[in-house]
């Protein structure tokens, strides 16, 4: 892993995103103003990623940035507005899952004084702090049709209107989003405005989970162990061999935020130089069994996936056969037969209540 600092040149596998400091302007909450923050990978996925991220980043085409929750989807949208003409600007983040339409629109458009009960002063509104920089707006797939439709007439007329205000004030920005929905079938449903989804994703960029990507795990935990919230901790902490190959096989359902957090937990939790097997955690050490698959997986056979729901149907009923090959579709002879199969009827045989 190398440590190349912003701008960057070549193939750098750690990018640090910012490099200067910016104007923090005094607003809501739920703004963020960016920060030194860093990228690090050495997968050939997210290779591809950035790549991505260096093509789209010069231009002004509206971004949207799909992944699960905590793959870096913030991280990536801070990179392509470091990586572009605007970043001398503003970054400004909202998310819109945080706040109710009626706050949301005037954080994000501001007001104007006596616009509503409370409104005791003029106030700038995010997308007009954001000014020839990024509006990254975060959960996009919450946004309410009210606030989707000012959205949408801002993105095509280039202005808004403060709460309260009469007057359209010219803004630009660069618009990058980001949801862990699935957009598409949102339009579908009708829950939100095709036309604003064909506004925001002129260019699409997905975050790929860290299971998808385990050869980014070692390097993320040398970063994580080294930096964070609790580097003053920093012992030189090392990770052994066997502990390093049970957290390269743990999925990480909740990706690099979770893997951020275990790794935190173990600058403050382990003894010694060296993190051993014993100092992980028991979830890592003793994952879930895994049962449903997002893609074709040539390690599972369609017994073996058989086997499993079975089981995992008994369980939930508390060993309840009856129940179970109700809810499974089967007679009750059937899941029988496939007990026997699976070598798992005298399990089940003591645990049943039927
Ligand atoms: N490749 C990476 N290298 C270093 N840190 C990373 C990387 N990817 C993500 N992180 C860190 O992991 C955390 C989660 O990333 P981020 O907030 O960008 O994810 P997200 O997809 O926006 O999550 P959510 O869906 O929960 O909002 C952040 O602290 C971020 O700095
Ligand atoms: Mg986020």
């Amino acid at each position: 892993m190398t440590s190349t600092k912003f701008p960057l040149g070549g193939p750098s596998k750690v990018i640090n995103t910012s490099g200067k400091s910016l104007p923090r302007i005094p607003l809501g909450q739920s703004q963020q103003v960016f920060s030194n923050k860093e990228i690090v990978y050495e997968s050939e996925i997210m290779n591809k990623l950035m790549a991505m991220v260096d093509r789209v980043s010069p231009s002004n085409a509206t971004v949207l940035v799909l992944g699960e929750s905590g793959t870096g989807k913030e991280l990536v949208a801070q990179a392509i507005h470091e990586k572009s003409k605007r970043s001398h600007k503003p970054f400004v983040a909202i998310n819109c899952g945080a706040l109710r339409e009626t706050l949301l629109e005037s954080e994000l458009f501001g007001h104007e004084k006596g616009a509503f009960t409370g409104a005791y002063a003029q106030k700038i509104g995010l997308a007009e702090a954001a000014n020839g920089g990024t509006l990254f707006l975060d959960e996009i797939g919450e946004l309410t049709p009210g606030i989707q439709a000012k959205i949408l007439r801002f993105l095509q007329e280039g202005e808004i209107y403060r709460v309260g205000g009469k007057e359209p004030i010219k803004v630009d920005v660069r618009l990058i989003s980001a949801t862990n929905r699935d957009l598409e079938k949102e339009v579908l449903d009708g829950t939100f405005r095709e036309d604003l989804y064909y506004r925001i994703n002129t260019i699409v960029v997905s975050t790929p989970p860290l299971r998808k990507r385990k050869e980014d795990i070692p390097a993320l935990i040398d970063y994580f162990l080294t930096t964070g919230a609790h580097r003053y901790l920093n012992r030189g902490l090392k990770v052994s061999p066997e502990a390093l190959q049970v957290l390269v096989n743990y999925d990480w359902p909740g990706n690099i935020r979770e893997l951020q957090n275990v790794c935190e937990r173990l600058q403050i939790l382990s003894e010694g130089e060296t993190v051993q097997i014993t100092d992980l955690p028991e979830f890592v050490k003793t994952p879930e069994e895994k049962l449903f698959i997002d893609d074709y997986d040539p390690s599972i056979t369609l017994h073996e996936l058989e086997r499993k729901y079975i089981l995992k149907a008994l369980s939930h009923f508390e060993g309840n056969k009856t129940q179970a090959a109700q809810a499974l579709g089967v007679t009750i002879k059937t899941l029988y037969n496939k007990l026997h199969q699976y070598g798992e009827f005298d399990k089940f045989a003591i645990h049943s209540k039927t």
